[in-house]
């Protein structure tokens, strides 16, 4: 996988390749931005004030920087990840949690207004019943229990290329699920070992054979439901799509769907296919290692994305994300809409 080597960029500005791009804030504009989110109040007491809020502080970040991030959310040739350098950071951060979040002893919200602030540039922050109850921020930590698990709870295991998908009665998993995924790191692993991967599909496209590619567009794989949804919903029973694609779309944009918790090949083309993709995902992957004040936005149709083993010690020194899911827009998701409730589907 390739390092990602971060060339020095001129203050709010950014540099962009086929498929990563970089921005980083001044410093006079993270400690604005810090001052101005240090003093909100807890964002979830009424998130859509609190995203308006966050709205108008992003919006005052330089036009570069601003433009570099609204670009990312909207043009289907923009790259696929965008790692965001020098945000400000919670002056006190209380420990890591345990019990995979919320913490309670969080009492400034930076981090959540900096999660907030870039979803909000690609569009709406949303939450799913079958992850983390519904909740707009996920804090993805180590969990003891779930350490060997293919989800945002392990660290002994390599969490193999995927996307984020959202169980659904009427669709293919990923069309309720998110477009984006933002990631913000408060507290990096003691050692810096935990790496983010980001494989874009027009890379991992050019990789591959026709034949390969030809069995990666037929619709002969079966995705499991989220490990979410598998052990809260359906008690751990497994939860399989109707046979979709891995790839699809026009060969020039192209969609890919892989499933954390497991894609099922119909046929020994299907798996033989299936692995190919996954080496040629490790051959052209982004690597990103987070540090605190930096962030990742994730296109989670244009690729797929993984984590590296990393030790995790349950001490409250560990590892720190914080997590979006975001849509460019709710309406069609409506069907899943919630009486009363906006934003959780
Ligand atoms: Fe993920």
């Amino acid at each position: 996988m390739a390092r990602v080597d971060v060339p020095g960029s001129p203050g709010g500005g950014g540099f962009s390749t086929a498929t990563f791009a970089e921005v980083r804030l001044p410093d006079e504009v993270r400690d604005l931005l810090g001052d101005r989110l240090a003093r909100d109040r807890d964002p979830f007491e009424d998130i859509d004030e609190a995203s308006a809020h966050c709205h108008q502080a992003f919006a005052q970040l330089p036009l570069d920087a601003l433009r570099s991030l609204l670009d990312f959310g909207r043009h289907p040739d923009a790259p696929g990840v965008t790692f965001v350098r020098n945000l400000p950071v919670d002056r006190l951060l209380p420990p890591t949690p345990r019990d995979g979040g919320p913490s309670l002893g969080k009492r400034t919200f930076v981090a959540e207004g900096v999660l907030l602030g870039l979803s909000g540039l690609l569009g709406e922050p949303v939450g799913f019943l079958s992850e983390r109850e519904g909740r707009l921020v996920h804090d993805v930590v180590p969990v003891a229990r779930g350490a060997a698990t293919q989800t945002s709870q392990g660290s002994t295991v390599f969490l193999t290329f995927h996307n984020d998908l959202v169980h659904d009665r009427q669709e293919c998993y990923s069309r309720p699920g998110p477009d984006f995924v933002v990631l913000n790191c408060l507290r990096a692993d003691r050692e810096g070992a935990a790496a983010t991967y980001y494989a874009d599909a027009r890379d991992v496209v050019g990789l591959l054979d026709g034949a390969t590619l030809d069995v990666l567009r037929s619709p002969v794989f079966r995705m499991n439901a989220p490990g979410g949804f598998v052990s809260a919903l359906v008690e751990g029973h497994e939860a399989y799509s109707d046979p979709v694609p891995v790839l699809r779309g026009p060969g020039e944009f192209p969609e890919v769907v892989s499933a954390a918790n497991g894609v099922r090949p119909l046929t020994t083309a299907g798996r033989a296919a299936l692995e190919t993709f996954q080496t040629a995902c490790r051959a052209v992957a982004h690597e990103v290692r987070l540090a605190p004040g930096q962030a990742l936005l994730l296109h989670n149709r244009k690729g797929v994305h993984a984590r590296s083993r990393y030790t995790a010690r349950y001490d409250g020194r560990d590892r720190w994300l914080q997590r979006t899911y975001v849509r460019r827009n709710l309406w069609d998701i409506r069907h899943r809409s919630l009486p009363g409730v906006r934003r959780i589907h």
